[in-house]
């Protein structure tokens, strides 16, 4: 058989990063029978360790400390049961040779950096390992990049120690906070969040006063906002007064990686000016062993965790392909048919677009689809199949995926790009890294020899970057300024940066936040601004929510619908032949706004909001993803609530629910406006658009409601490159609209 997994995209987890406007899912999707025949699959669980005729309170903990608390005699069996099934597999892991260092450093020192590869049990040990210390008094913090991440990281922890997981019990000991979902309970010691989340918690709590220790995990990826995150630590551990207040107990720090450059960060904590080893040369001098001392507090240590890795087979392409996904196809079926042994297939894509295109002709080639495969990506592959996994670079270092021994890189990813000189972030298709080449190839090596083809041919790889660009050198910086000016920072240029961003980006950053007065004219936050900073939004995003608040524009509830909408990744099914997509917009017909797709977005919420029956069947007659309307429905219901909390809604405000009048949707408009301003062009006569700001040539994106029209102006939430310049996310305006807005602004 043939397993078809999806994983989803990295860039469309994007809403705790800057400019994001993304909710990710993953899930495993499709099944289709075999029509191979191969020796058995070699996984098999391993046998639990303890006694099942055993009394549940006697089962071994990891240290004897689990096995006799009082919560011991409260965890039901079947969790205890999982825990001893699961211990011998967490000893296995070659974290668990360091765990005495890495006690032994935290001890001495309030910052350590790990580096280790990917799978040798990082993400899911040390917050174990520092639970039971004695310092560790209070909640132990992980940041995670990707959502998914966090949410099967916590599972995964809480199935170890034998605990529920969150809001299930107020006695679970591990829960996780990522944007819109929050499952945490007042005996949560170990908490998984997304970088975004934890920023969001320091602009609440500048010194992190509930947490004994933070844990910044996957830092090769150097997001915004684990550069953030890390100024920020830099200046707690060193004791720089935060927004006027102190901790009353050191924070230990652990920054973890795959691939880190240890060095950088081990002399960004530790900026003593002196190593160890020169200060102990000169011991004898009284000054140098005070400086010592000094140093000993803010000393960072190292620990290397040697990862087990099996011989990986390269193989190049011999000339460069246009066309990855024809050539990933063809590779899915020949490694399935003539590769003797098991082993599933890991293919890294660039985006949901071509990961649901290839999934698409997998399927179409292997038979008989069954809708119904529940999330077993972490599973092991039932006998004579094959799981093939779609992903996007999350599987580089952020899921491990077991059973894999076949790998396909594309050798391209999505990466966000500001184009400074056009003010626009846009997300391209990019060749990756050979940091990440390399982290691509390791997953086939994971648990026996297996075989990476690269579909790029030995020159390709040779002229690739060696390292991938911080995104914080390549990014739009006006979340990233907007919280740091939240938090209390206002000489934005002189925060501790690990890589200090141009300076012509940060200005423009600024400058943008002027814009949305976000910020005064002195540079610091306005009160707009701190609102803004309260939402998880982009600040353009967020602009338009506090414009929808404003007594003349009264549509607050319509643009948390539309804004809803726009965060998660596609509300209709992507439809691949012309038949079902003929199918489809005749079947949306009475969803279509011909003003655009923020009030088509608007409509599809509020009739599937208004659904009462059967909401499935509603979005299968509309080629409506039911699962997208739900976590709009989860993100419609927590922004309507930090409404409230803002004071920007009252409680209980009715929405009205009748297709929108003219004004009501020039109101909404108005408000897309306010915010994205500077994503704004105007119809050219020979029928082409043109950006008002900057002059860029731009076409609808085919996936738009406006595709193929023309209208005198029109507002967009985001630019795509695929060879060439698409806006997505449109609406119809008028030029003096337009006008309007910049008038307001200058
Ligand atoms: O952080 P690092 O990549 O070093 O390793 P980890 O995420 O702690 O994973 C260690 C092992 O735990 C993996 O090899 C998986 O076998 C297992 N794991 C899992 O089964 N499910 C998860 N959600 C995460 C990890």
């Amino acid at each position: 058989r043939v397993e078809v997994a999806k994983k989803g995209d990295g860039k469309s987890i994007k809403f705790d990063e800057p400019n994001a406007s993304r909710v990710d899912e993953a899930d495993v999707k499709t099944e289709a029978p075999s029509r191979r025949s191969g020796s058995p699959s070699q996984r098999q669980s391993s046998k639990p360790l303890s006694n099942p005729g055993r009394k549940d309170n006697k089962s071994s903990g990891r240290n004897g400390k689990l096995a006799n608390t009082k919560h011991q005699q409260s965890i039901p069996p079947h969790l205890l049961r999982k825990r001893d099934e699961l211990l011998p597999k967490r000893k296995a892991l070659p974290i668990w040779l360091k765990v005495d260092e890495i006690k032994a450093s935290l001890k001495k020192n309030n910052v350590l950096v790990l580096t280790g590869e990917t799978g040798s049990g990082k993400s899911t040990q040390v917050p174990q390992f520092l639970l039971n210390e004695k310092w560790c008094t209070r909640c132990i913090a992980i940041t995670q990049p990707r959502r998914v991440a966090a949410i099967s990281l916590a599972r995964r922890v809480a199935e170890e120690m034998g605990s529920y997981m969150g809001s299930q019990s107020p006695m679970a000991k591990v829960g996780y906070s990522v944007r819109f979902d929050n499952a945490t309970g007042p005996n949560t010691k170990i908490k998984f969040l997304t970088e975004g989340m934890l920023l969001q918690e320091m602009l609440r709590d500048p010194v992190m006063s509930q947490y004994s220790a933070v844990v910044v995990d996957e830092v090769h990826e150097r997001s915004v906002n684990v550069d953030l995150i890390l100024g920020f630590l830099k200046n707690l551990v060193a004791g720089v007064e935060q927004s006027g207040k102190k901790r009353d107990q050191p924070l230990k720090v652990v920054i973890m990686s795959a691939t880190a450059d240890v060095e950088a960060l081990v002399d960004f904590f530790d900026d003593s000016g002196a190593s160890e080893k020169t200060l102990s040369a000169s011991n004898d001098d009284a000054d140098m062993k005070d400086a010592l001392e000094q140093a000993v507090t803010s000393r960072v240590s190292k620990c290397f965790v040697e990862g087990r890795q099996f011989p990986v087979e390269m193989i190049h392409l011999p000339s460069p392909t246009q066309d990855w996904v024809e050539s990933a196809l063809k590779l899915i079926f020949q490694i399935h048919y003539k590769e003797p042994l098991p082993g599933d297939i890991l293919v890294f894509l660039t985006g949901q677009d071509t990961i649901e295109g290839l999934e698409k002709l997998v399927n179409d080639y292997a038979e008989g689809m069954d809708n119904e495969v529940p999330k077993r990506i972490f599973e092991p592959t039932p006998v004579r199949t094959r799981k093939v996994i779609l992903a996007t670079n999350i599987a580089e270092t952020s899921v491990t995926v077991p059973g894999v021994r076949y790998v396909i890189d594309c050798g391209k990813s999505k990466t966000k790009q500001f184009r400074s000189r056009l003010g626009l972030e846009s997300l391209l298709v990019k060749p990756i890294s050979k940091s990440a080449a390399i982290q691509r190839k390791g997953r086939a090596g994971r648990e026996a020899p297996g075989q990476c083809y690269r579909l790029y041919t030995e020159s390709g790889y040779a002229e690739m970057e060696e390292r991938t660009t911080p995104e914080i050198l390549r990014c739009d910086l006006s979340q990233a300024i907007l919280t740091m000016k939240a938090r209390g920072v206002n000489d934005v240029l002189n925060f501790p940066f690990l890589d200090r961003p141009p300076r012509d980006a940060l200005e423009k950053a600024l400058l943008h936040l002027l814009h949305l007065q976000a910020l005064t004219e002195t540079g610091t936050i306005s009160e707009i601004g701190l609102k803004i900073a309260k939402f998880p939004l982009t600040p353009t995003l967020g602009r338009v929510l506090v414009e929808a608040a404003k007594p003349e524009r009264d549509c607050l509830l319509d643009v948390i619908d539309i804004i809803s909408a726009l965060s998660v990744e596609n509300v209709f099914l992507n439809l691949v032949t012309e038949e079902r997509k003929e199918e489809a917009s005749e079947a949306r017909r009475e969803l279509y706004r011909r003003e655009g797709d923020h009030m088509t977005l608007l409509v599809t919420v509020q009739r599937y909001a208004e659904e009462q029956s059967d909401r499935k069947a509603w979005c299968i007659r509309h080629f409506v993803s039911h699962r997208a309307m739900q976590n709009v429905m989860n993100v419609r219901k927590q922004l309507r609530q930090q409404c409230q909390q803002l004071k920007l809604l009252a409680p209980g405000e009715e929405q009205d629910m009748k297709a929108p009048s003219e004004e009501r949707t020039k109101n909404v408009l108005a408000c897309m406006l306010r915010g994205f301003v500077a994503n704004t062009a105007r119809l050219m006569p020979d029928g082409s658009y043109k950006t008002l700001n900057g002059n860029q040539l731009v076409a609808i994106h085919p996936g738009s409601v406006l595709f193929g029209k023309k209208v005198e102006a029109i507002v967009f939430n985001e630019f795509v490159f695929t060879g060439k310049a698409w806006a997505r996310g449109v609406s119809a305006v008028q030029l003096d609209w337009v006008s309007e807005v910049i008038d307001s602004i200058l």
